[in-house]
Protein backbone atom coordinates (compact mmCIF):
# COMPACT_ATOMS: atom_id res chain seq x y z
CA UNK A 1 0.00 0.00 0.00
CA UNK A 2 1.66 3.47 -0.82
CA UNK A 3 0.78 6.89 -0.54
CA UNK A 4 -2.24 5.36 2.30
CA UNK A 5 -4.50 5.94 -0.52
CA UNK A 6 -5.87 2.28 -0.32
CA UNK A 7 -7.57 0.76 2.61
CA UNK A 8 -5.10 -1.96 3.99
CA UNK A 9 -5.80 -5.12 3.52
CA UNK A 10 -6.52 -6.94 7.27
CA UNK A 11 -7.69 -10.40 7.27
CA UNK A 12 -8.99 -11.14 10.58
CA UNK A 13 -9.25 -14.49 11.99
CA UNK A 14 -11.16 -16.09 15.00
CA UNK A 15 -7.72 -17.02 17.09
CA UNK A 16 -3.94 -17.46 16.35
CA UNK A 17 -4.68 -21.01 15.61
CA UNK A 18 -6.51 -20.23 12.45
CA UNK A 19 -4.81 -16.83 11.92
CA UNK A 20 -1.59 -18.90 11.84
CA UNK A 21 -3.42 -21.59 9.32
CA UNK A 22 -4.39 -19.14 6.78
CA UNK A 23 -1.11 -17.23 6.88
CA UNK A 24 1.05 -20.06 6.48
CA UNK A 25 -1.02 -21.35 3.23
CA UNK A 26 -0.19 -17.89 2.07
CA UNK A 27 3.47 -18.21 2.61
CA UNK A 28 3.85 -21.53 0.98
CA UNK A 29 2.07 -19.88 -2.05
CA UNK A 30 4.13 -17.08 -2.54
CA UNK A 31 7.23 -19.36 -2.15
CA UNK A 32 6.21 -21.52 -4.58
CA UNK A 33 4.83 -19.01 -7.15
CA UNK A 34 8.72 -17.22 -6.65
CA UNK A 35 10.74 -20.53 -6.82
CA UNK A 36 8.49 -21.36 -10.10
CA UNK A 37 9.48 -18.18 -11.72
CA UNK A 38 12.89 -17.59 -10.78
CA UNK A 39 14.53 -21.08 -9.78
CA UNK A 40 14.46 -20.13 -5.86
CA UNK A 41 12.79 -18.17 -3.31
CA UNK A 42 13.72 -16.25 -0.25
CA UNK A 43 12.12 -16.29 3.07
CA UNK A 44 12.30 -13.41 5.65
CA UNK A 45 11.77 -15.04 9.61
CA UNK A 46 9.86 -12.96 12.25
CA UNK A 47 11.37 -13.41 15.79
CA UNK A 48 9.04 -13.28 18.99
CA UNK A 49 6.39 -15.92 19.71
CA UNK A 50 3.65 -15.17 17.31
CA UNK A 51 5.21 -16.39 14.32
CA UNK A 52 5.80 -20.19 16.16
CA UNK A 53 2.62 -22.00 15.39
CA UNK A 54 2.95 -20.88 11.46
CA UNK A 55 6.26 -22.37 11.48
CA UNK A 56 5.11 -25.38 13.03
CA UNK A 57 2.34 -25.42 10.27
CA UNK A 58 4.88 -24.98 7.42
CA UNK A 59 7.14 -28.26 8.48
CA UNK A 60 3.93 -30.03 8.74
CA UNK A 61 0.79 -29.58 7.04
CA UNK A 62 2.34 -27.51 4.37
CA UNK A 63 5.62 -28.97 3.98
CA UNK A 64 4.87 -30.30 1.15
CA UNK A 65 4.07 -27.39 -0.92
CA UNK A 66 7.09 -25.73 0.02
CA UNK A 67 9.97 -25.75 -2.27
CA UNK A 68 12.54 -26.14 0.67
CA UNK A 69 15.48 -27.16 -1.73
CA UNK A 70 14.79 -24.01 -3.69
CA UNK A 71 14.42 -21.64 -0.63
CA UNK A 72 16.88 -19.22 0.94
CA UNK A 73 15.88 -18.29 4.78
CA UNK A 74 17.22 -14.94 6.51
CA UNK A 75 15.83 -13.13 9.58
CA UNK A 76 14.06 -10.00 10.11
CA UNK A 77 16.23 -9.18 13.18
CA UNK A 78 17.95 -10.82 16.00
CA UNK A 79 18.66 -10.83 19.62
CA UNK A 80 22.61 -10.18 19.59
CA UNK A 81 22.71 -13.55 21.93
CA UNK A 82 24.45 -16.84 21.77
CA UNK A 83 22.39 -19.30 19.17
CA UNK A 84 22.10 -21.49 22.26
CA UNK A 85 20.19 -18.63 23.90
CA UNK A 86 16.26 -18.68 24.80
CA UNK A 87 15.90 -15.46 23.22
CA UNK A 88 17.54 -16.37 20.28
CA UNK A 89 15.45 -15.97 17.34
CA UNK A 90 17.40 -18.48 15.11
CA UNK A 91 17.25 -21.07 18.22
CA UNK A 92 13.42 -20.66 18.00
CA UNK A 93 13.36 -21.03 14.08
CA UNK A 94 15.98 -24.19 14.39
CA UNK A 95 13.46 -25.59 16.66
CA UNK A 96 9.99 -25.16 15.12
CA UNK A 97 10.79 -25.49 11.64
CA UNK A 98 14.35 -25.85 10.38
CA UNK A 99 15.08 -28.46 12.02
CA UNK A 100 11.94 -30.77 10.36
CA UNK A 101 13.00 -29.99 6.94
CA UNK A 102 15.24 -30.53 4.08
CA UNK A 103 16.27 -27.19 3.33
CA UNK A 104 19.86 -27.43 2.73
CA UNK A 105 22.08 -26.13 5.23
CA UNK A 106 23.81 -23.63 3.40
CA UNK A 107 20.71 -21.58 2.47
CA UNK A 108 20.01 -20.80 6.05
CA UNK A 109 21.34 -17.50 6.70
CA UNK A 110 20.99 -16.62 10.33
CA UNK A 111 22.38 -13.17 11.73
CA UNK A 112 25.57 -13.67 12.92
CA UNK A 113 25.77 -12.87 16.59
CA UNK A 114 29.72 -13.89 17.12
CA UNK A 115 31.23 -10.86 16.58
CA UNK A 116 32.75 -8.75 19.58
CA UNK A 117 30.95 -5.04 18.40
CA UNK A 118 27.49 -6.07 16.95
CA UNK A 119 28.15 -3.61 13.98
CA UNK A 120 30.83 -5.78 12.36
CA UNK A 121 27.65 -8.79 12.36
CA UNK A 122 25.37 -5.71 10.66
CA UNK A 123 27.72 -5.19 8.21
CA UNK A 124 29.06 -8.97 7.75
CA UNK A 125 24.95 -9.77 7.53
CA UNK A 126 24.35 -6.87 4.95
CA UNK A 127 27.30 -8.49 2.44
CA UNK A 128 25.25 -11.54 2.70
CA UNK A 129 22.12 -9.92 1.53
CA UNK A 130 23.40 -7.87 -1.02
CA UNK A 131 25.57 -11.23 -2.05
CA UNK A 132 22.30 -12.91 -2.66
CA UNK A 133 21.06 -10.08 -4.46
CA UNK A 134 23.96 -9.41 -6.51
CA UNK A 135 24.31 -5.59 -5.56
CA UNK A 136 20.71 -5.02 -6.91
CA UNK A 137 18.19 -3.64 -3.98
CA UNK A 138 17.05 -6.65 -1.86
CA UNK A 139 13.33 -7.53 -2.72
CA UNK A 140 13.03 -10.55 -0.49
CA UNK A 141 9.49 -12.79 -1.66
CA UNK A 142 7.67 -13.71 1.19
CA UNK A 143 8.61 -11.48 4.64
CA UNK A 144 6.93 -11.97 7.63
CA UNK A 145 7.01 -9.39 10.38
CA UNK A 146 5.24 -9.22 13.86
CA UNK A 147 4.45 -6.12 15.91
CA UNK A 148 4.86 -5.81 19.47
CA UNK A 149 2.92 -3.78 21.75
CA UNK A 150 4.84 -0.59 21.58
CA UNK A 151 4.11 -0.23 17.56
CA UNK A 152 7.48 -1.77 16.74
CA UNK A 153 8.50 -4.33 13.92
CA UNK A 154 11.44 -6.42 13.42
CA UNK A 155 13.99 -4.58 15.90
CA UNK A 156 12.71 -1.21 14.60
CA UNK A 157 11.83 0.60 17.49
CA UNK A 158 10.44 4.34 17.48
CA UNK A 159 12.68 6.97 16.44
CA UNK A 160 15.27 3.96 15.27
CA UNK A 161 17.99 5.19 12.84
CA UNK A 162 16.27 1.98 11.15
CA UNK A 163 13.55 3.77 9.94
CA UNK A 164 15.13 5.15 6.97
CA UNK A 165 18.79 4.11 7.14
CA UNK A 166 19.91 3.28 3.47
CA UNK A 167 21.72 0.37 5.24
CA UNK A 168 19.97 -2.95 4.24
CA UNK A 169 21.29 -4.16 8.23
CA UNK A 170 21.95 -2.55 11.38
CA UNK A 171 22.90 -2.95 14.86
CA UNK A 172 20.81 -1.19 17.29
CA UNK A 173 19.77 -0.62 20.70
CA UNK A 174 16.50 -1.59 21.79
CA UNK A 175 14.35 -0.55 24.47
CA UNK A 176 13.19 -3.90 25.30
CA UNK A 177 15.15 -7.09 26.21
CA UNK A 178 18.05 -7.97 25.71
CA UNK A 179 18.93 -4.02 24.24
CA UNK A 180 21.47 -5.44 21.95
CA UNK A 181 19.94 -6.20 18.24
CA UNK A 182 20.49 -6.57 14.54
CA UNK A 183 17.79 -5.95 12.39
CA UNK A 184 17.10 -5.53 8.52
CA UNK A 185 16.03 -1.65 7.98
CA UNK A 186 12.46 -0.54 7.25
CA UNK A 187 13.24 0.41 3.45
CA UNK A 188 14.44 -3.23 2.56
CA UNK A 189 11.42 -4.95 4.81
CA UNK A 190 8.68 -3.02 2.75
CA UNK A 191 9.74 -3.49 -0.34
CA UNK A 192 9.63 -7.19 -0.40
CA UNK A 193 7.02 -8.78 -2.75
CA UNK A 194 4.51 -10.52 -0.28
CA UNK A 195 4.46 -8.78 3.74
CA UNK A 196 3.07 -10.21 6.31
CA UNK A 197 2.46 -8.84 9.69
CA UNK A 198 1.38 -11.35 12.21
CA UNK A 199 -0.59 -9.71 15.34
CA UNK A 200 -2.12 -11.51 17.87
CA UNK A 201 -3.92 -10.94 21.12
CA UNK A 202 -5.45 -8.02 23.39
CA UNK A 203 -1.83 -6.46 24.13
CA UNK A 204 -1.44 -5.45 20.73
CA UNK A 205 -5.13 -3.45 20.65
CA UNK A 206 -3.47 -0.37 20.98
CA UNK A 207 -0.45 -0.91 18.34
CA UNK A 208 -2.83 -2.50 15.96
CA UNK A 209 -5.10 0.66 15.64
CA UNK A 210 -2.22 3.12 15.81
CA UNK A 211 -0.45 1.31 13.05
CA UNK A 212 -3.62 1.55 10.69
CA UNK A 213 -5.06 4.71 11.52
CA UNK A 214 -1.19 6.52 10.78
CA UNK A 215 -2.12 8.69 13.82
CA UNK A 216 1.40 8.18 14.99
CA UNK A 217 3.13 8.70 11.68
CA UNK A 218 6.27 7.63 13.10
CA UNK A 219 5.43 4.97 14.36
CA UNK A 220 7.51 1.63 12.51
CA UNK A 221 3.99 -0.28 12.58
CA UNK A 222 2.48 2.86 10.92
CA UNK A 223 5.20 3.45 8.23
CA UNK A 224 4.82 -0.08 7.61
CA UNK A 225 1.08 0.38 6.81
CA UNK A 226 1.66 3.25 4.94
CA UNK A 227 4.83 2.63 2.64
CA UNK A 228 5.04 -1.38 2.40
CA UNK A 229 3.92 -2.57 -1.56
CA UNK A 230 2.23 -5.64 -0.41
CA UNK A 231 1.25 -5.94 2.65
CA UNK A 232 -1.19 -8.41 4.49
CA UNK A 233 -1.93 -7.76 7.79
CA UNK A 234 -3.00 -11.44 9.66
CA UNK A 235 -5.00 -10.46 13.11
CA UNK A 236 -7.04 -12.29 15.31
CA UNK A 237 -10.37 -10.42 16.82
CA UNK A 238 -7.88 -10.17 20.21
CA UNK A 239 -5.84 -8.10 18.77
CA UNK A 240 -8.95 -5.74 16.70
CA UNK A 241 -10.39 -5.57 20.03
CA UNK A 242 -13.59 -7.70 19.59
CA UNK A 243 -14.99 -9.27 21.96
CA UNK A 244 -17.77 -11.51 19.84
C1 LIG B 1 11.62 -9.99 17.93
C2 LIG B 1 10.69 -9.73 16.78
C3 LIG B 1 9.77 -8.63 17.15
C4 LIG B 1 8.43 -9.30 17.37
C5 LIG B 1 7.48 -8.40 18.09
C6 LIG B 1 6.21 -9.18 18.47
O1 LIG B 1 12.78 -10.30 17.73
O2 LIG B 1 11.10 -9.91 19.07
O3 LIG B 1 11.21 -9.67 15.59
O4 LIG B 1 9.63 -7.61 16.22
O5 LIG B 1 7.89 -9.68 16.10
O6 LIG B 1 8.11 -7.92 19.27
O7 LIG B 1 6.61 -10.21 19.35
P1 LIG B 1 5.56 -11.34 19.82
O8 LIG B 1 5.22 -12.12 18.59
O9 LIG B 1 6.33 -12.18 20.81
O10 LIG B 1 4.38 -10.63 20.41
Amino acid sequence: MTGGTVSPDVRVFPDLEALSDAAAAWVADGLEESAAAHGRASFVLSGGSTPTLLYERLATRFKDRVPWRQLHVFWSDERYVPYSDRLSNYRMAKETILNQVPIPPHQVHPMPTHFAAPLEAAREYESVVTEFFAGRPPIFDVTLLGLGADGHTASVFADSPALASAHVALAVTAPADPPSRLTLTLPVLVRGRRVGVLVSGASKVVALAASLSGRDPNLPGAVLARTASTLVWWVDRDACGRDN
